[in-house]
């Protein structure tokens, strides 16, 4: 489904008109719809259905509560880095037994709030971590449940950024080592190894790899379980690719046909940790344009939104789609082919007002004409969007509002000034 329709050249989403929601809570803005976050987990829920999956929302894509809330209130798992994620979880009244605490870098600190909370198990990226995990627990008189992270040296290729399941990454252990840490655990009574990780990386747009890793980790489980670890989850981690630009993602279904066999085969249940896929199209990051601007041969659209509240084009070079909140009559809705001519459109650069060249969403992009004060619409901006957000340059971080049917609700204020400065001490 896709919530963010134009109905007569006015871009909706779901029954709310993203111009009303700008006026009301100023620019930049983001702007989340509630059913298409839902669609998104229920697919997943639904496609996984025969291995008892739970779907641990990958928090870090978009970790705003009222997001959380919502994905609690369906059945939603979390995925969480951090303590700082695990917190808000919690907040969110989320459930700690249906949490997974992955990271490579946990601290003994983060370790301890995670037991505490009864997270139902660690993602242990390193021997020199299952350690750690082993010391906190038996200090806390706890058995902590852990999953060993594999890195099944897969290529996914994606963006060498988004990139983690092959052997120079800094992600899991590799396949050899794997076996010889799991016998390490054996000697740990504080801790149970229930399961087995992976996650060969972000934006993947091919189920190939996937099918690659899944054969790896039945074996490997196989071993784990032949040495006595009652192996009973296979965590997928997440990494399926959405379209930015049109028609390049797979659907949710054809990866769930690449990977069940393997996961019947181990006769495990299925965790997978998935972000993009339920919050990156279910998101738009709404701007005003403020200045227009000619140089040489170059046009520019300045505008009110710049790297510090989406950084993925300076980052990634990533592609958004960016299209008029208001269309002039008599063009289409935004294109959804970038090869095809677009009537109607000159190439644009849209910039923001930020003091580095990097600061751009999108070059020589093909858009129809627009002035001082028109409202643009950045879309699939809902993962790795606000939670990537910086203060640079101070600028106050964008609003953000959350959309179910014709109810629109802000989920996070605007920053003022004084909120900027609040944590500086010697004022
Ligand atoms: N599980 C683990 C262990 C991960 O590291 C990640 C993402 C996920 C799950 C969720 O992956 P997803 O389903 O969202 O692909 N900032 C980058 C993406 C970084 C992804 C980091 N890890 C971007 O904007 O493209």
């Amino acid at each position: 489904m896709d919530a963010f329709q134009y109905r007569e050249n006015q871009l909706f989403c779901e029954s709310v008109p993203v111009a009303r929601l700008a006026e009301e809570y100023g620019t930049p803005l983001y702007v989340y719809s509630g059913s298409m976050i839902l669609d998104a987990l229920r697919t997943l829920q639904a496609v996984y259905a025969e291995v008892d999956p739970l779907v641990c929302y990958s928090v870090k894509a978009n970790s705003n509560l009222g997001v959380l809330r919502l994905l609690n209130g369906h059945g939603s798992g979390f995925d969480v880095v951090s303590g700082g994620e695990l917190f808000r979880v919690l907040k969110a009244g989320g459930d700690p037994g249906k949490t997974v605490f992955a990271g490579v870098g946990k601290s003994d600190p983060e370790i301890a709030q995670a037991i505490d909370a009864g997270v139902l198990m660690f993602n242990v990226e390193s021997e020199a971590e299952l350690d750690s995990i082993a010391r906190v627990a038996a200090e806390m008189g706890r058995i902590a449940p852990i999953a060993l992270r594999v890195n099944p040296d897969v290529d996914p290729k994606t963006h060498r950024y988004t990139s983690t399941g092959q052997k120079q990454s800094k992600f899991g252990v590799d396949i050899e080592r794997a076996v010889r840490i799991a016998q390490t655990a054996k000697d740990k009574p504080s801790l149970t190894m229930i399961g087995m990780h992976m996650h060969i990386g972000s934006q993947i747009t091919s189920v190939d790899p996937y099918v690659k890793a899944v054969a790896k980790g039945v074996e490997l489980i196989r071993q784990l379980r032949e040495m006595g670890h009652p192996i009973a989850w296979y965590n997928m981690g997440g990494g399926y690719g959405i379209a930015y630009k049109g028609h390049e993602a797979r659907p949710i279904r054809e990866f769930a046909e690449a990977i069940l066999p393997g996961i019947k085969a181990a006769g495990c249940r299925l965790a997978i940790e998935p972000g993009r896929v339920i919050a990156g199209n279910a998101g738009v990051l709404v701007s005003r344009v403020l200045y227009t601007k000619q140089s040489g041969d170059k046009r520019f659209l300045i505008q009110d939104a710049a790297m510090n509240d989406l950084i993925r084009p300076a980052l990634y070079e990533s592609f958004h789609r960016i299209w008029p909140v208001a269309v002039p009559e008599g063009l289409p809705a935004p294109p959804t082919d970038y090869e095809a001519e677009i009537p109607g459109a000159e190439p644009r650069d849209v910039v923001g007002p930020i003091c580095e060249s990097g600061d751009f969403f999108a070059k020589d992009r093909p858009l129809p004409p627009l002035d001082r004060g028109d409202l643009l619409a950045t879309f699939s901006a809902g993962a790795y969007g606000m939670v990537m957000a910086s203060n640079y340059n101070t600028r106050p971080r964008a609003a953000e509002v959350l959309v179910e049917g014709d109810q629109a609700k802000l989920v996070r204020r605007r920053e003022t000034l004084d909120d900027l400065v609040a944590q500086e001490l010697d004022l």
